[in-house]
């Protein structure tokens, strides 16, 4: 079979739940599809992120492209500044498709994305303002709040340091600042300091918001297509919302890790043979976690980067506590070819593996793991992809956002709130000492 659309496979998820289950936990996925799309669930002020794909206008997506091409001729090195939500996507994406050897290798002439405002680590900023020191650059400040430390903290760093740099006129010209329409500190600063500015909608939370400004201007500066990751999510957007489950690769998902849950696997590991997804899997667990992890209840969201991390956490896969569920993030076809070179003494044994390509190598590796988990208990859940490309990202993006919203109703929660972020930041300001 020829893949061209995310197709989700369940085949070793089957010894572990019965068809009578899973059926019924269709049908509830198939109701909370119908509550979400009648805006009748809890948090139903926060759904604007279900049709940000379809509601994105080009006249945005065009001043966007504005923006990267006005800043990037200027620009060696970009910094997103933001936390969770207001930085995680962008970084999903652009890490995605980006070289993890990305500092070495030019990318058609757009800035090197570096973070800021996801730390309060001091090493980390002295290191940053030294990079920042011998490199021109640019900045976009990101808070749907507008009032978060960690990123106030970062730009009032970083906008010091651009100002005695290039000068207050110059450094405003570098400045591009994405928050609420009316309110917050942010807010008032981009509009006394007359920034380029985004609004992110009133509507849409921070984790479901990298498909608006927060996630696509740092995307396109990166260097990436935002139209195709639109077009990629839009597609999405027409299947889930419309399908029943049958056709929903969505609300199977969302189906499938719920009678997991309720079978004992309160553990769900993320895992991929694409080291390149490390950030979609961070992007994936503040999703899921802040989403579902309240009230008592909710699936830990982990992840795993294979065959890297077999070899530290395969044993505890294999054979540890029995409470993991997995979902591999598996990609059909790679975008570059390396050949494994004949050796004529074969001292180290691989001249078995001359004709295969590196891909069939881990496919190879993909497959066993996956049979090695099930056999040893671990019902495994495959979200297949058939290239990792802007596209099929945007895709994965909404898949992922739809079977949240959905699996956070069945689970019985608001899916769209996150009140227990609020518990450490009270302790920080008592212990700093805030008015
Ligand atoms: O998903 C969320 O709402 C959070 O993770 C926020 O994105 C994060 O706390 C940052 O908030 P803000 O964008 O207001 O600075």
């Amino acid at each position: 079979m020829v893949l061209k659309d995310l197709f989700f496979n369940t085949e070793s998820t089957e010894i572990f739940v019965n068809r009578e289950d899973i059926n019924n936990f269709l049908n509830q996925a198939e109701a909370a599809q119908r509550v979400l799309s009648t805006h009748q669930g809890a948090g139903h002020d926060f759904l604007g992120w279900e049709s940000l794909p379809s509601d994105i206008e080009d006249w945005t997506l065009q001043r966007i492209q504005n923006d990267v091409q006005r800043l990037s001729t200027r620009c060696e090195v970009f910094v997103v500044i933001g936390i969770g939500g207001s930085y995680l996507g962008a970084r999903a994406v652009i890490e995605a498709l980006q070289s993890e050897l990305s500092h070495l290798i030019p990318h058609g002439g757009h800035p090197l994305v570096l973070y800021a405002g996801h730390t309060l680590d001091e090493d980390y900023y002295a290191q940053l303002l030294s990079v920042l020191d011998s490199h021109d650059y640019g900045v976009a400040v990101i808070s749907k709040s507008g009032t978060t430390t960690e990123p106030a903290v970062a730009f009032r760093i970083i906008k010091h340091h651009l100002e005695q740099k290039y000068g207050k006129d110059e450094a405003q010209q570098r400045i591009i600042a994405i928050t609420d329409a009316h309110k917050g500190a942010l807010h008032t600063i981009a509009e006394q300091e007359h920034y380029t500015s985004y609004v992110i909608p009133d509507n849409v939370g921070g984790r479901f918001s990298v498909l608006t400004p927060v996630g696509l201007l740092p995307i396109a500066m990166a260097g990436y297509n935002i139209t195709k990751l639109i077009e990629g999510a839009r597609h999405a957007q027409h299947i889930y919302r419309n399908s029943p489950a049958g056709g929903n690769a969505a609300l199977q998902y969302a189906a499938y890790r719920n009678a997991l849950y309720n079978k004992g696997f309160k553990v769900e590991m993320l895992t991929n043979f694409t080291p390149a997804l490390r950030y979609f899997s961070e992007w994936w667990k503040q999703l899921y976690g802040e989403s579902e992890g309240k009230e008592g209840k909710g699936i830990l969201p982990h992840s795993l980067s294979f065959t890297t991390d077999l070899h530290s956490m395969g044993q505890y896969m294999q054979e540890g506590e029995r409470h993991i569920m997995e979902t591999v993030i598996s990609i059909a076809k790679g975008k570059q070819h390396v050949g494994i070179p004949m050796d004529n003494q074969n001292l180290d044994g691989i001249n078995y593996l001359v004709t295969k390509s590196l891909t069939e190598i881990n496919h190879c590796a993909e497959q066993g793991t996956i049979e090695a988990h099930r056999d040893g208990g671990v019902p495994v859940m495959r979200i297949e992809l058939p290239i990792l490309n802007e596209y099929t990202l945007g895709q994965l993006i909404y898949f992922c956002e739809y079977a949240c919203g959905i699996s956070g109703y069945m689970l019985g929660v608001n899916p769209f709130n996150q009140p227990g972020v609020e518990a450490y930041k009270k302790n920080m300001f008592r212990l700093l000492g805030k008015e």
